[in-house]
């Protein structure tokens, strides 16, 4: 098939070519929006990733120009219209798990950081500061950490948890008994979040959790919390959380993921003046810890994605059952 990659940067090129499985890859820089949707015309499939717009009006677009298969190289579909998607006929498969310990050591490394401030540490050392002065952390052992979706990196995550002798309280509208056999407790999401002294977002974008986290559910946290989203942006009302973090009842901010984040991520704008003033807000502040939507990035996800990509693209053409199919 003649596959157009979009959003594709070189670590990109470099597995989907090594992986690829016979196809005609094309590779475009540029995200997919209705702007550059010509592009797509005389491809059999789009591989997409997790800022590529596929709202109705580009799918309707890409239907008229005869693409006929949409391969998201992540596990979130949030950025696709699923239902237009089926009235178009255009199948829409993705890679539901890949590494999800990759996620989930990145959430922990998150909170390591922002609890022992090692960030801060490097840069004073090199500095010749060997003072401790404004490092305290606290102990995670014995913390309360809410857990919030309980999937594939919930899972690794909560693993990660209990080897570092956290209290794990979950809230995930679906339990997973194997885990209730581990030892974990559910709840409702509001005692979940109650007195929580780390909160962690482990569960898909969708129109119902859009914000779930905003004044009122912060209110629940404890004094001086953690919140950790390396999940999607629009979990979180950034406004809400800024005036939380302003007023010090939000202790730390960890993201890996921003709401406006298809302007930003994965894009070297060093030499730009920022344009979002909610992201340079949050810059500002020294609790809070920002990294690029690199959850997911390490070499054994990067291999598991480029595999199950061409696996998918070879069962649409060979007319095999879609087992990664998403469907409404
Ligand atoms: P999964 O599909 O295995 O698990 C999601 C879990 O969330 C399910 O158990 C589901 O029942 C639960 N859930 C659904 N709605 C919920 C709600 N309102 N509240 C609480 N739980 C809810 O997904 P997986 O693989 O664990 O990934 C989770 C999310 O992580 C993805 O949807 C994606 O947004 C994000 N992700 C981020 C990456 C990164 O690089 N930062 C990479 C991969 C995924």
């Amino acid at each position: 098939m003649k596959i157009a990659i979009f959003s594709s940067c070189k670590y990109d090129h470099d597995f989907l070519k090594q992986y690829n499985t016979g196809h005609e890859l094309t590779f475009f820089e540029s995200t997919l929006t209705l702007k550059n949707v010509t592009l797509t015309k005389g491809f059999d499939a789009l591989c997409l990733f997790v800022n590529d717009q596929a709202n109705s009006e580009v799918l309707y677009a890409l239907k008229e120009n005869g693409v006929r298969l949409i391969l998201l190289r992540c596990a979130g579909y949030n950025n696709v219209n699923i239902e237009v998607a089926a009235k178009t006929g255009i199948k829409v498969l993705r890679v539901p798990a890949y590494s999800p310990e990759a996620v989930a050591e990145h959430a922990m490394a998150m909170i390591l950081t922002l609890n022992r401030k090692t960030h801060k540490a490097y840069n004073r050392i090199r500095e010749g500061n060997f003072s401790l002065d404004g490092l305290m952390g606290f102990n995670l052992h014995n913390c309360k950490v809410a857990l919030i979706g309980t999937g594939n990196i919930g899972k690794a995550f909560y693993r990660l948890l209990k080897g570092f002798g956290c209290r794990v309280a979950a809230y995930d509208p679906y339990p997973d008994l194997n885990l209730i056999s581990e030892g974990l407790i559910y709840d409702n999401l509001e005692e979940v979040l109650r007195d929580a002294e780390v909160v962690s977002l482990h569960c898909p974008l969708s129109e119902e959790n859009h914000h779930m986290i905003n004044t009122n559910t912060l209110k629940l946290f404890k004094k001086g919390a953690m919140l950790i989203n390396t999940s999607r942006g629009g979990l979180i009302d950034t406004q809400d959380v800024i005036t939380s973090l302003k007023s010090g009842h939000l202790g730390y901010l960890g993201l890996d993921v921003y709401e406006q984040e298809s302007k930003l991520f994965f894009h070297d704008l060093s030499g730009d003046i920022i344009q979002d003033d909610l992201i340079s807000r949050l810059i500002s502040f020294p609790n809070v810890l920002i990294t690029s939507h690199q959850g997911f990035f390490t070499r054994e996800a990067m291999q598991q994605i480029a595999e199950v990509t061409f696996a998918n693209a070879d069962a649409f053409e060979s007319g095999i059952s879609l087992v990664n199919e998403v469907d409404k």
